[in-house]
Formats: C-alpha cells, structure tokens, sequence
C-alpha cells in the first residue's frame, strides 16, 4: 500500500537521497551495526543462538519504508513504544536528524505508508523548566526538540533516544502495556508534558484526562480518526500511566494545559480534570497534563497500560502483564518472545554472508511485528466478539502474496488466529475485512484480498483446520459472500461484485444498481459445490481485460480498463511507471487516476495472473517472446521492487521453461534494492509484506499464493531449518555446492549458484523449478538443492512447468 503512488516516491525518495548527502548525518547510533555484526562473528554452529541479536530494527526507517523501530513483542497490540517525529513520519520514528521529537508514545504501525501517519496518542514528554511549572513548553510547537545526532539505539524489546538537552528515553513492552525509563541531567528537576489532543494525523475529536494525584495515576482516553479509511469513522483508545513507580517516587506539581500555535499557553496548577468535545470551530486545543517529581531523582519509570476499551481495563493491563516488574525482567521477556519467532528459521550463521544474515533476521523480525494482536480489546461491532481480533490488515492486498505464505511455513497457530478475525468479520460486517486499520474499515485496494489468505490457509491446513479453531464451511461462507453479495460500499468492503459478473470484468462508466444484503438459508452444501465451480471460471476473467492490440516498445497485448460495451479505453501502458514523464498523473485511489490501474502502470499490471502464467505466455505471443518482453521490462526500468504486483514478476521466467534466468533476476534486484541500511528498503515495507518477500528471496524460495506450490530458487545461505511447532516437523533445506562468491548482484562465471536437481529425502523432485508444501515442509526431513555453476546447462524445468489453470493445473487438491 503506497497512497502517494509510485511517482511521487520516486520523486521525494530522490529528494531524501539528496538530503541526506548535504547533511551527513547518520542515524542510528554507529553502535548498533557494530554490535550486530559482532555478533554474527561470534556466531557458531550453535543451536541455542540468541537471533534477536542479528535483527537490526533500523532497517527500512528511512527512504519511506516507514518501518517502527519502537519497543513491541511479536504481534503486540499496536504496542510499539517509539518516539513521535515532525516531518514526513507515518511510523513516529525516522532516522532524518532535522526532524524534532514531538514525545515518546506507546501506539504505532509498522510500514503502512500513510503519509499522515498513524496512531502516536499519549505523546509524553520530558521537559527541563529551570524557571518552574508556567514555563514549561507544552505545546507542540514549543516542545519539540532535535535528538543528540548518532545515539539511537533499538533492538527487539528495547527502544532508546536522547534528546539535545541530554534527557535519555527508554521503552520496553508487553502486549498491551509497558515501561519507560527517563534519565535526566544530574541537578534537573523532572518535568513531563503529557498529551490529550495530538496524534499523528491530528485526527482528535474529544476525550478526557484525569489526574488522581494520591494513586498517582492519570487516565487518559478519547476518539481519533482512520489513517487509512474514510474520515467519519472514529475509534476509542485509552491508556493509563502510573507515575509512582510503586512508590519509590513522589509527584511533586501537577496539573492541566491548553495551548495553540497563536498565543495560547495556559496552565492550571492543581486541576485534574479535562473533557473536550469536537472542536465546532477551527483546530481542536492541544491539551494534557504537566507534572514533576520531588527532588531531584536522575531516573523516573513510568508504567503506560493501553486498552481499545476503558481506562480501567488499560489500567488493569498495565497491572496485569507488567506488575512490579523491573525494566529489565520485561525486556528480558520480550527478547525471549521475539527468539521463540526467530528460532522458526535457523540458518548455518557461520557460511552465509554476514549482511545475509542480518537481512534475514530483520526481515523476519518485521514479519512477526504485525499484525496487531487485540484480541480482548475490541470496539464497534466487534465488541462482544470471543474470536481472535487483529487490527491493522493494512492492507490484505499487500500481504497476501508473501507475508501469509510466509506465516504458513512455520506457524500454523497464529495463522489460523489471524484466519479467524478475517472470518469474524465476515460474521459482523457481511465482507471479510480488506483493509482493516485503527480498528476501522479501511480503503479497498483490489478487491477482496482476505479470499486469497484465508484460501492460503484452507490449501494448506484443511486436515487441521477443526484443530486449529478454523469452521471450514465458514470460511468457505465467507469467500462466496465475498466473491458472490455485492456490498453497498465496495470502496470500503470489497469487490464491486453485480457488474464486474455481469459483464465479465469490471466496467468503466457502467451504471451499477448495488444489492442489499442476502440471507444465506439452506442448502448450503449443494449451493458451495456449484459456486465453487464458478469462483473456478471467474478466476479466468483476467483476460477480458487483455486488449491484444496495444502496442507497446514493440510488445503486445496488454491490459486495458474497459467500457460495458465491451469497447477498451486505451491508456499508454508506460502511464503510471517509473518511465511516465507527466509525474503529476494520479496513480493511486484518487478518483482521477484515469489509467486504470492501482499504483501501476499497464506495463506493470498485465503480468499478473500468478494462477494462470501459461495462457499469458500465449497472450503476450509464445515464451520466446515473453521472455524477451520480461528482460525488457526490467531493463527499461518498467519494474518497480518496492510495489507488490510485482512480486512473482522476477521469477517469471519460470513459466516459460527458463529458471537459470529467474536466479540471475532475483540475485540483480536483491542487491539493487535491498541492504541493511535505514534506507535498505525499496517503498513501503508495508505490514513487513516486503520483509517477507526478501526473506523468500534469500531462502531461495517463492509461494505461489492462496496455493501449496513453492517456486525453486538458488538460496543466499547454505543452509536453513524451518522448524514447524504445529505440525511437530523440521525441515532442512541444504544448497548443495553454495558459494558465497555467488552472492552478489551478478553471479560471476564459474560459480555455482544455478539450481540443478533437488532432491526430497534422498528422492529426486520431478521438476526443478517447483514442488510442493504437502511433500516437504508438511513431512519434514531433508531437502537438497544441488548447484551448479553452467546456468545455461540447467535452464529448463527438466520436468514439469509449474502450474497453471489453462494447461490443466491446480487440478488435484492436496
Ligand atoms: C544533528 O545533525 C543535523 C544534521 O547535520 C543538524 O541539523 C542538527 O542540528 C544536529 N543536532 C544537534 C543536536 O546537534
Ligand atoms: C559449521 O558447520 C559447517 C557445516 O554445516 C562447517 O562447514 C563449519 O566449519 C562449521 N563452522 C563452525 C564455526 O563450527
Ligand atoms: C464530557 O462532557 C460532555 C458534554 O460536553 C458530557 O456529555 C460528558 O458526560 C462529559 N464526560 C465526562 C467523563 O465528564
Ligand atoms: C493474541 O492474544 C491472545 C490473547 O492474549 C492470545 O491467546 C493469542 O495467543 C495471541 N496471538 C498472537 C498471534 O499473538
Ligand atoms: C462503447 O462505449 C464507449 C463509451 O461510451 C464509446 O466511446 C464507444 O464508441 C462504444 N463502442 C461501440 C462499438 O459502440
Ligand atoms: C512454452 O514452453 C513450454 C515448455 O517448453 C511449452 O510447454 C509451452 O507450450 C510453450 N508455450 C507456448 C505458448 O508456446
Ligand atoms: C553490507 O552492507 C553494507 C551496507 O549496505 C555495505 O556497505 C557492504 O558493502 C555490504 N557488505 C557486503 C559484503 O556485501
Ligand atoms: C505435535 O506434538 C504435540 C506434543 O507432542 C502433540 O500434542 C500434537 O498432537 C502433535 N501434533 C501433530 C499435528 O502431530
């Protein structure tokens, strides 16, 4: 998901490389790299690895990757402690030392691009007021501070920065709660600005605050609007902070305030109260707390509870998952959690290129961080729900291509509970989320993406599904409803369903008469067998949007929008591509992207049939010619890494027999868009849908989604373990003849890296260039992959092509 289109990121990524050569400062901390690399030196054959310290939390919080580097466990409530940044900061951090610290706050998203960002509520602020309680700066404007250059500091569980003024902050986190160190210059006074009214994309529209000074406690909650969805929806978020630190500490002022940027600047000593309603006229007032300690103590802990439902219950959180806990025991625990999701992969350290490494376990890490886990806490029509609830499926068009397959490989069980809040939703709504975030509907990108996650799980653990709390029939209930019952508000539910089977595909300027909702009574099992046939042929619809006659830089046949009548409405394949010369055109879901496309060009789009690659060979004029247009795609500068259409594009030269020319293409835009840097990201890693497609990458692998079909790929690492907890299965994945001289953009003559023969326990794989879930990672053993250096010699499948629906795939369930 990338609401700012691909050419104004090319654009302002330009302008971010320039900035950052005329300052030159880098962030994070040069510690961090050093102690990551350290530790993958020491690294032995060791089983009992500590993989948290190979992740580098950076990785993708520059260059609009919009990465939260902040404090959280795996799948946390939307818990991610980091600071909150001015400029262009959608995930609250960024590495760009121009940028001032606005406050540290305990809700964030990871990698979801919205330009005006996400959550930041409960900023919390500390401040040095050498001349007393008035004057210190509370507002916005007036607190924010530059960092101290080169000393952040972050790994899993542990988020640390330090103001110019010398004031360090720390985090650390549980699900829904957490702790917060601050240290002060010795001799200060501790000062803190605690803050109603702002988050990021100042969406504030009422709340209340309230100060119990004895408990020493404020509660704090209110309503705030969609990051990513229409703008009358709102959400409730509560938190409660408790300032004595079970009385090792003493509040000593405390009190309210109210500001804006003309002149407002009031304070109240001793009020405890605040309750705003929406603003009628203008901006809303900043508001919040101001408070201080007694004496002059160095450090000051602070306990934060965060709830979707009642200050109480985000007191009782706090009470409940953190305690008396010490900073460090819920660090300790955090960095555990995160090593039990690492440790799913082990890799031979030892053998595989250090940046390799490193890239791997950051991706990995990222590919656990969402979605958010808030199960318990849930609001609107999920309020009574006993399902699992996960917020921030921003979007399913993003990750269902990798991030999911993924999650398939190694962890059944949060799979399955993530499966269950998208059937939950079509319990409550009618339509399985798209793009749930902030607990809100958000804006549809392609359609009803949750039918190919939710198909990914029941392709992959049907037998399990009972155990694994999945009602298959519902799950199936709600594809159909999906791809059957047309929503009154397919922007926000799904799929514009009438026309789009009217006609065959989805028309351009068509009248469009919406259903109302259907009941679903009776005769479901002989209603399911004939729908699935249909949603089998629908599946073939790709092509009615195929116009043999367009002309591209010699190519054709590409994808067109297209009138009811049938007739195409021609827009310029290069339109909305890197090579697009109008860089004002509109690309994304603004009503006048009239290209047709989301955030591609026809260029881009028209290879996209990843259940049908065969019958597109044939459309774009036989594999010779495919493969022609494919180099020139990527060669021309059509290819867009950052973008997730284009995912499987780069492998496939599989499809037209010729996987020697898939090694070379993955290993040439591996080096040129990825690296272990802030700004190692291509675009948005977008709920880490990037990171796992780099992990794929680097394993040597690619799934083909809402399927069991893993495309075969040459690895980056010698050696891999999937470790399947679920299943109670390991699975070692062993590149026979790996060179690490072959890691590099391109492979030099005369080393292996071209995938020759694999072999499944002992037995060899009926074709090179893919196999199954159901015969490896499912039983568990030893998969080779031998390689070889002549890539020209092994440039064929040497069996079957992998599937595709018109030459008869996908035919046999598994
Ligand atoms: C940090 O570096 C940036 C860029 O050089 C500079 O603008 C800023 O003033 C520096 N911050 C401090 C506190 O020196
Ligand atoms: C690790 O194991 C590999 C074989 O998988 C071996 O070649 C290598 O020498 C070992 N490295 C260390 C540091 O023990
Ligand atoms: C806040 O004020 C509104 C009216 O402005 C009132 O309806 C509501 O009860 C108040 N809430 C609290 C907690 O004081
Ligand atoms: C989500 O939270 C619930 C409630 O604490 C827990 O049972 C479940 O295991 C969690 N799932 C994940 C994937 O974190
Ligand atoms: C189909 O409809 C479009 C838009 O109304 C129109 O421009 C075109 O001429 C029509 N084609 C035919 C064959 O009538
Ligand atoms: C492409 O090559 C494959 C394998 O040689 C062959 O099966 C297929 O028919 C060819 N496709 C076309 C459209 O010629
Ligand atoms: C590792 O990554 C860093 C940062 O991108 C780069 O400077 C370095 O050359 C890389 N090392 C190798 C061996 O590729
Ligand atoms: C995996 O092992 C556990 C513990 O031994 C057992 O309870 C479970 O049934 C096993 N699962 C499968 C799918 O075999």
């Amino acid at each position: 998901m990338d609401k700012s289109g691909p050419l104004f990121r090319l654009l302002v990524t330009t302008l971010a490389v320039i900035s950052c050569l005329t300052f030159g400062e880098a962030q994070p901390s040069p510690k961090v790299q050093k102690r990551i690399s350290a530790a993958i030196k020491a690294a032995g054959n060791d089983t009992n690895l500590d993989y948290t310290k190979f992740v580098n939390v950076f990785i993708g919080t520059d260059n609009f990757g919009d990465v939260c580097p902040g404090a959280s466990i795996p799948f946390g409530m939307q818990v991610k402690f980091s600071t909150d940044l001015t400029g262009y900061a959608p995930a609250g951090y960024v590495t760009d030392p121009t940028q001032k610290i606005r406050g540290l706050s305990p809700l964030h998203d990871s990698g979801t691009g919205s330009s005006l960002g996400t959550y930041g509520n409960f900023e919390i602020m500390p401040l040095l007021c050498p001349g007393g309680f008035d004057t210190c700066t509370t507002t916005l404007e007036t607190r924010e501070r530059l960092r101290k250059n080169n000393t952040d500091d972050a790994y899993p569980g542990y988020f640390s920065q330090t103001l110019d003024n010398n004031i360090q902050m720390e985090a650390t986190s549980t699900r829904r709660a957490g702790l917060e160190r601050f240290t002060f210059p010795s001799g200060s006074k501790p000062y803190f600005v605690l803050d109603l009214s702002n988050d990021l994309p100042s969406s504030f529209v009422g709340g209340q605050m309230d100060i119990d000074s004895a408990k020493g406690r404020i509660t704090i909650g209110g309503r705030w609007g969609s990051s990513f969805g229409p703008g009358s929806f709102n959400y409730q978020a509560f938190a409660c902070y408790d300032l004595l630190d079970g009385g090792k500490q003493a509040l000593d002022e405390f009190g309210i305030w109210r500001g804006n940027q003309y002149g407002l600047d009031a304070k109240g000593l001793g009020k405890t109260h605040l309750n705003l309603t929406r603003s009628l006229i203008g901006d809303q007032y900043q508001s919040g707390a101001l408070f201080s300690f007694s004496g002059k103590a160095r450090q000051v802990n602070i306990r934060v509870g965060v709830s979707f439902v009642s200050t109480e219950q985000a007191c009782q959180n706090a009470e409940e998952e953190v305690g008396s806990s010490s900073f460090e025991e819920i660090q300790t625990k955090s960095q555990g959690l995160w090593n039990d999701r690492l440790s799913k992969i082990e890799i031979d350290v030892p053998n595989t290129p250090h940046n390799v490494t490193e890239l791997l376990y950051s991706s990995l890490y990222r590919a656990s961080l969402t979605p958010n886990n808030a199960t318990g806490e849930t609001q609107g029509v999920f309020a009574d729900t006993n399902h699992f609830y996960f917020d921030s499926l921003y979007c399913s068009w993003d990750t269902f291509r990798t991030f999911y397959p993924l999650m398939s490989l190694h962890s059944p069980v949060e799979f399955a509970q993530i499966v269950d809040s998208y059937v939950d939703g079509w319990r409550k709504n009618g339509w399985m989320p798209e793009c749930r975030a902030n607990n809100l509907p958000g804006w549809t990108q392609g359609g009803s993406s949750a039918d190919n996650i939710v198909g990914h799980f029941a392709m992959n653990y049907h037998n399990e599904a009972a155990e694994l709390g999945i009602d298959i029939n519902d799950l199936y209930a709600a594809m159909l409803a999906d791809g059957e019952l047309n929503p009154s508000e397919w922007d926000i539910q799904g799929r514009e369903v009438d026309v789009y089977k009217q006609y065959g595909f989805v028309p351009f300027s068509v009248l469009d008469a919406t259903v109302g909702q259907q009941t679903r009574e009776g005769s479901r099992t002989m209603e399911y067998a004939f729908e699935d046939f249909a949603i089998r042929q629908v599946a073939l619809f790709y092509r009615n949007v195929f116009d043999p006659d367009v002309k591209s830089d010699g190519f054709s046949g590409f994808a067109q929008k297209r009138f009811p009548n049938g007739t195409f409405s021609f827009t310029d394949p290069a339109d909305c591509s890197p090579n697009d010369k109008d860089d004002s055109r509109e690309c994304s879901l603004q009503e006048d992207n009239e290209v047709g496309f989301y955030e591609s060009s026809s260029w881009e789009y028209s290879w996209y049939a990843p259940h049908d690659t065969a019958h597109l060979i044939t459309l774009m004029g036989g594999n010779n010619t495919f493969i022609k247009r494919l180099d020139h795609f990527f060669n021309a500068g059509y290819y867009l890494a950052g973008n997730e259409p284009s995912f499987q594009t780069p492998i496939g030269y599989h499809y037209a027999n010729r996987p020697s020319h898939s090694v070379d293409r993955v290993r040439q835009i591996v080096f040129e868009n990825f690296d272990i840097t802030p700004a190692g990201l291509p675009g948005n890693d977008d709920q880490a849908a990037m990171a796992s497609l780099l992990a794929f990458h680097l394993l040597g692998l690619y799934p083909v989604p809402s399927t069991s079909q893993f495309l075969i790929l040459s690895p980056f690492t010698p050696k891999f373990t999937i470790h399947n907890s679920f299943l109670n299965t390991s699975t070692t994945i062993t590149a026979k003849n790996f060179d690490s001289r072959s890691v590099k953009k391109s492979i030099p003559e005369g080393i292996a890296a071209y995938v020759n023969q694999v072999t499944i326990n002992g037995k060899k794989t009926e074709s090179r260039c893919h196999f199954d879930f159901y015969d490896t990672f499912r039983l568990g053993g030893d998969i080779e992959i031998e390689l070889v250096a002549d890539g020209e010699s092994v440039d064929d499948c040497a069996g079957s092509l992998p599937e595709s629906l018109s030459t008869g795939g996908w035919s046999t369930p598994r």
